[in-house]
């Protein structure tokens, strides 16, 4: 790993997190793929060598279990997914140099190695541990066979993760008050031997890993607390059959026939934690690569282990921990070399709550296909809109919102214009040179988009382009070649080979994030070859002489269909809430807290100062995982007011929404940002309270 900036003169490694094999991808998926490709082809653009690697994630208690439902293999039923995967990437433009799986003989083998590596380097050491058990069916309970509550937030928790609460991992024997998920019996616990990954041996090395670690803020940070503490050791064994063996030492297996020894008998079923493995296939996907395209073209060994080079995984903020804090150890213990950068993203969510896969509340990545809509639309949305570590909401409200405004209103509408003009009255580009002006802002696009790279901000390099040809229909308005053509025949010829050029370079700088419509800008303007080979520099090269009649780039989303689209949603989660709801009709009654009793007399109601409120500026604040900073408009005065609602809103669609706030709420410091009352909110989702009518900012509620 070099800390310069990129292009550097190293292999860079892009992986994204690999999908359980295990259900339909979401839109959410989406953000990991989409943006792992976007970044893979910017690296490429701005001249680094990349390669852009994942693969399926075959094994875990989820595969199992579902598998076992559905009365197939494990196996089979991993590669079914599997295939699934593979044919539906390409569908969103995502172009994986390799994907593999990690239930392949490159990643059996490659685990495996690690594997004795750690023993070689005494990082392994065995422990007899308490396991959960289910007596019923007497056996043991690994992951997600296990609920219950999370030690660390008290929240309900399944098997390996807190996944609705702190997000932390969770050690076998860690969940509280566990139940069995085969025949929600309470959990006994048995005795069982298990490997351990030393981790308190990688602790001073992960403290200076985190400060070198480049990426986004959240992936640098949050773990920072994690490597302070004490480490605790990683189980990296478990009581299953499906996954990848745990290896036999050296000496045992060269001799096949002394390969069991006594102690080894009872252990078939002990496999290797689906954590060890999943991560593995990061390296084993590059090495298949390798010897796809040959090692003169790229060198696995270079990046990963005997040479140098730019590792950066894009995850999602759930499996943060994963990745910088067991993976780098599992590196290091390995003799591997370490990554460059972890970029976490924020979740997809809608209405401001979680994707539920079991309550089909979910934007399906085969629905937004059957609906005929070019992917790059759901590329830019998952790119362009909030920060890359925001949770971001999908609407098709805020869908047709972004296309219409900036993908058919500014950026299709200035390159149709444009190769219109030039195409009518000059038959292609016009015989003269671009202007200065129009190169030096063309270069400053360039650097823009460099600049957001290397910031590992996606939605910068992105909006590079788009704020040049938001700067080409200004400079069309600004010259109005259309009176030109008929008074000055030179100039009108400069204005439109100013445009020609700036719209080259929109197909180049925009490539990344919507590839389809690039090409077809780069076909449009009569360019040989494909766009997706184009290095930056060809922004400022000339286009050819001749080219046809343009067509219009994109389609405008019109109303109707948003309604439609909103219809048929809205259908699909109440037939899937009612259908879940009959299954448990006493869940939503248990889950309300319970009456408060005593009475509070009205002149007690009347001390509390609540008005109607306005948002006016809402951003995260550093460092909290959950806050956000809001000013708000109360009518007599603007407040600055700490909320945590950081996670659970798209903070940057909040501004001009009407809240209510408790004023006279006693101020308060959080992470070092003052708090000047409270804006009431419902529920653990933080549903913001509104007023129906139009109440301006100021008014009390009473
Ligand atoms: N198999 C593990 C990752 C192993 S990496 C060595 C896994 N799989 S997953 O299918 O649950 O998630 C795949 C990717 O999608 C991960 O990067 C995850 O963070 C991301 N997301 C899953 N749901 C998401 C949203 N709703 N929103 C944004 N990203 C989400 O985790
Ligand atoms: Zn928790």
């Amino acid at each position: 790993m070099s800390h310069d900036d990129f292009p550097t003169d190293y292999p860079a490694v892009v992986t994204c997190g690999l999908p359980y094999a295990n259900g339909d991808l979401h839109i959410g998926h989406l953000r990991t793929y989409v943006s792992g490709d976007t970044l893979a082809r910017s690296l490429r653009r701005i001249g680094q060598r990349t390669a852009f690697v994942s693969g399926s994630d075959m094994h875990g208690t989820p595969v199992a279990v579902n598998a076992e439902k559905e009365g197939v293999t494990p196996e089979e039923f991993a590669i079914d997914w599997h295939e699934k995967y593979e044919a539906t990437f390409p569908e969103f433009g995502v172009e994986f140099d390799n994907y593999g799986q990690t239930h392949d003989e490159t990643n059996t083998e490659l685990t495996q190695q690690f594997v004795r590596e750690w023993i070689e380097n005494d990082h392994i050491y065995e422990k007899e541990i308490q396991v959960a058990w289910d007596p019923e069916v007497d056996q043991p309970l690994p992951d997600r066979y296990v609920e219950g509550t999370c030690p660390y937030c008290g929240e309900k928790a399944r098997g390996d993760e807190c996944d609705e609460g702190c997000q932390r991992h969770l050690e076998p024997g860690e969940i509280e008050e566990p139940t069995s998920t085969l025949t929600g019996n309470p959990a006994e616990y048995r005795s069982r031997e298990h490997k351990f990954l030393r981790l308190s041996d990688f602790q001073e090395y992960l403290k200076g890993f985190l400060g070198r670690l480049e990426g986004t803020d959240n992936a640098r940070n949050q773990p920072k607390e994690w490597v302070e503490g004490e480490l605790q050791d990683l189980c990296i064994t478990r009581d299953m059959d499906w996954g990848i063996d745990y290896p036999e030492s050296e000496s045992e297996s060269d001799d096949p026939e002394t390969s069991r020894t006594e102690s080894d008998a009872g252990k078939e079923d002990l496999v290797l934690y689906v954590w060890v493995d999943a991560p593995i296939e990061y390296v084993a996907s590059t090495k298949q690569y390798s010897e796809r395209v040959g090692e003169e073209t790229f060198d696995w060994t270079e990046p990963w282990r005997d040479g140098e080079g730019e590792i950066v995984h894009i995850i999602g903020r759930d499996i943060i921990q994963h990745h910088t804090v067991f993976w780098p150890a599992m590196l290091r213990g390995a003799g591997y070399n370490e990554p460059r950068a972890v970029m976490a993203s924020g979740f997809v969510n809608l209405d401001g709550k979680a994707f539920s896969t079991s309550r089909n509340r979910a934007i399906w990545a085969d629905d937004y296909i059957d609906e005929g809509f070019d992917s790059d639309l759901l590329r830019y949305y998952l790119v362009t809109t909030g920060g890359f570590q925001q949770d971001i909401d999908f609407s098709w409200e805020r869908f047709q919102e972004r296309v219409n405004g900036e993908l058919v209103g500014n950026f299709g509408n200035f390159v149709y214009r444009s190769l219109l003009f030039a195409h009518r009255n000059f038959e292609g580009t016009p015989r003269t040179e671009p202007s200065e002006e129009v190169l030096s802002r063309i270069s400053e696009a360039i650097e823009e988009f460099s600049t957001g790279l290397n910031d590992y901000s996606l939605r910068e390099a992105s909006q590079a382009g788009i704020r040049l040809s938001k700067f080409g229909n200004e400079y069309i308005q600004r010259n109005e070649p259309w009176k030109l053509v008929d008074e000055n025949e030179e100039e009108a010829a400069q204005v439109i080979r100013d445009c020609v050029q700036l719209a080259k370079a929109t197909a180049v700088l925009l490539e990344p994030v919507l590839p389809n419509a690039a090409e077809r800008l780069w076909n449009q303007l009569g360019e040989d070859g494909s766009v997706h080979n184009a290095r930056l520099e060809a922004c400022l090269e000339a286009p050819p002489e001749n080219f046809g009649e343009p067509e219009a780039l994109f389609e405008k989303v019109e109303d109707d269909r948003v309604e439609a689209l909103n219809e048929k949603l809205a259908e699909r989660i109440d037939a899937a809430e009612t259908s879940a709801d009959e299954g448990d009709e006493t869940e939503n009654a248990a889950d309300l807290e319970p009456l408060v009793n005593e009475r509070i007399g009205f002149e007690e109601f009347q001390e509390l100062d609540i008005r109607v409120g306005e948002i006016e500026v809402a951003e995260g604040i550093e460092g909290a995982d959950d806050l956000a900073r809001l000013e708000v408009d109360i009518g007599v005065e603007t407040r600055q007011i700490v909320a945590g609602i950081k996670r659970l809103h798209d903070l940057e669609s909040l501004p001009g929404t009407r809240v209510v706030v408790l004023a006279n709420l006693e101020s308060a410091e959080l992470f070092g940002v003052e708090s000047n009352g409270m804006v009431l909110a419902a529920g653990e989702d933080a549903d913001l309270l509104t007023t129906l009518g139009n109440s301006e900012p100021g008014t009390k509620v009473r």
